[in-house]
């Protein structure tokens, strides 16, 4: 097992996975270049036909995490920013309860990667 901490803005795999699964931090790139560059990311981190997870909070979920603001996803608009080299398959809807019992309305996106 290989550990990498990164700036995922900022970061070239040397390894290809079949698996991308990010959980409430795409939802944290507020600029298009970050977002830009995070899907670049994950295109050359993945093989053919990979996998991608991705939960953000939903199209109707909070403003904010951690006192930063985030921005909300519907699988319309999550389609939009990976654009046409990612499959759309499915979302769910997730209620989280944090520890201080607020609810965060979470969507999971799940997409593959073409060619
Ligand atoms: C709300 S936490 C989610 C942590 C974990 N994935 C989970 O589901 O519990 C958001 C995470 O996004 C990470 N993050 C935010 N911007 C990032 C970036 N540009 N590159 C890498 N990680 C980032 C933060 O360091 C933090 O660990």
């Amino acid at each position: 097992m290989v550990w990498v901490e990164a700036d995922i803005t900022d970061f070239d795999s040397f390894v290809k996975y079949d698996l991308w699964h990010d959980r409430a931090v795409f939802h944290f790139l507020t600029n298009e270049e970050d977002r830009k560059k995070y899907v670049k990311c994950m295109d050359r981190a993945l093989n053919s036909g990979g996998h991608i997870i991705i939960s953000t909070f939903a199209i109707d979920g909070p403003l904010k995490c951690s006192g930063l603001d985030v921005e909300r996803y519907s699988p319309e608009k999550i389609k939009n920013e990976l654009g046409a080299s990612f499959k759309f398959f499915k979302s769910i809807s997730e209620t989280h309860l944090t520890p201080s019992n607020n609810e965060q309305k979470f969507t999971y996106f799940y997409f593959r990667k073409i060619g």
